[in-house]
């Protein structure tokens, strides 16, 4: 260790390096992506134009946004050498593990796989967000006994991974309600996953092991998991009339609360205006409001008690759960919106690459003398 490093719990306000890929301002509420801010995106663009901007630094005109529509729909095909890999994992395998696993796999099978050229690494990036959804609808159709459904070109990413997982096209307002998700999802500056795909492609790794590296961060429920968590503590708590309770017992033993708080957000994030939003309309237009107010109730109830805002995690879990989609398949879909975000990431950190390699401040005991093993 130098002199100088000191540790800084969680790297809290510490700036690891210099990105123009998507700012925070914790205190106002503010996200934007390539300095567009998220809710003109939220309300005007969808993914593949996320992805554009994310990718290019601009938003894409109408001509170069239906080159990359057409591209990332040539994009959805899996090897056929990928479903027995998948066929063979238990069937109680958590799909995010079965990602993972899936992508990591993807690896050998990936023509350019160890490109490093800046061409291959933007082709590659574009054919591994088009196949991550291709995987999770085809996890969900095998561990159901079911083969996975060819992937429809004509439709947009949204409107054909709903289609790939429930085998019916998808009304209009669940496309672009699945839409507005995976643009809000698409990046957000160094999260934890971000960083783990970034100190990975630092050392010159291959993309697919950044993503796996990515991927495996992005599982645990005080980061992308907590959309799951969210949805079992709504299923716990079970009526309206139990959410104030719920919470004030989970607070009393110290019980952390999942889809609220945040470590760089100190008021409302920004993402949940919309997801509320969404979950609100979804859920009048299924007849089946029970989610949402719940959910309502459960904020009123953690802010008053608690002062926390809720987060990205929370009001997607009543969205998707009126979009049909399996619980354990929440933080998949995060996965697939995501990536976008975490290959701009790996791209910009090998455009002006510097091995990511921090230091510990040392707290353990010095200058121990060695014991001969005979002798402890
Ligand atoms: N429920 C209850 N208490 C909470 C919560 C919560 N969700 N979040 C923070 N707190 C409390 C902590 O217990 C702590 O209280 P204390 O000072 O009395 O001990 C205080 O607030 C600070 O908590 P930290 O965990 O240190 O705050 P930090 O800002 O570092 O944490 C985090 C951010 C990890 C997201 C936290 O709020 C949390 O665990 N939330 C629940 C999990 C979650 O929703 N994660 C998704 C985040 S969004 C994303 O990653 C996509």
């Amino acid at each position: 260790m130098t002199e100088t490093a000191k540790a800084v719990g969680g790297l809290r306000n510490v700036a690891v390096a210099e990105s123009g890929i998507s700012s925070i301002d914790g205190v106002r509420g503010i996200l934007a992506y390539r300095g567009i801010d998220i809710h003109a995106l939220a309300e005007h663009s969808g993914f593949e134009e996320t992805f554009a901007l994310l990718h290019d630094g601009k938003l894409p005109g109408r001509s170069a946004l239906a080159a990359l529509g057409s591209e990332m729909a040539r994009e959805r095909a899996l090897p056929p050498g990928l479903l027995p890999i998948l066929e063979a994992m238990p069937r109680s395998t958590h799909p995010m593990t079965a990602l993972r696993t899936a992508i990591s796999a993807l690896g050998p099978f990936d023509p350019d796989a160890d490109a490093t050229p800046a061409e291959a690494l933007l082709r590659n990036s574009r054919r591994l967000t088009a196949q991550m959804a291709l995987v999770v609808a085809a996890i969900d159709r095998l561990r159901n006994g079911h083969r996975p459904i060819a992937p429809d070109p004509t439709l947009s990413h949204a409107a054909n991974l709903l289609y790939m997982l429930r085998g019916r096209q998808p009304t209009a307002s669940a496309a672009l309600a699945m839409d507005v998700a995976l643009v809000l999802h698409a990046d957000h500056e160094f999260n934890a996953s971000t960083f783990a795909a970034r100190v990975a492609a630092s050392t010159l790794a291959d993309l697919h092991g950044a993503i796996t590296a990515a991927l495996a961060t992005l599982k645990g429920p005080l980061h992308g998991g907590a959309n799951e968590a969210v949805m079992r503590t709504l299923e716990a708590i079970g009526t309206i009339e139990r959410a104030e309770p719920y919470v004030r017992e989970a607070l009393a033993a110290k019980k952390k609360l999942m889809g609220f708080g945040h470590a760089v957000y100190k008021t409302e994030d920004p993402r949940a205006t919309h997801l509320r939003r969404l979950s609100r309309s979804l859920g009048e237009e299924a007849g089946d409001t029970r989610w949402f107010v719940m959910s309502e109730r459960l904020e009123s109830v953690v802010k008053a008690e608690k002062g926390l805002y809720a987060n990205v995690d929370f009001y997607s879990a009543s969205a998707y759960r009126v979009l049909g989609i399996p619980t354990d398949l929440f933080t998949p879909i995060f996965a697939v919106s995501r990536i976008a975000g975490w290959t701009a990431h790996v791209r910009e950190q090998l455009a002006a690459n510097k091995l990511i390699r921090p230091e510990a401040e040392y707290v353990g005991p010095s200058h121990v003398p060695y014991v001969p093993i005979d002798k402890r």
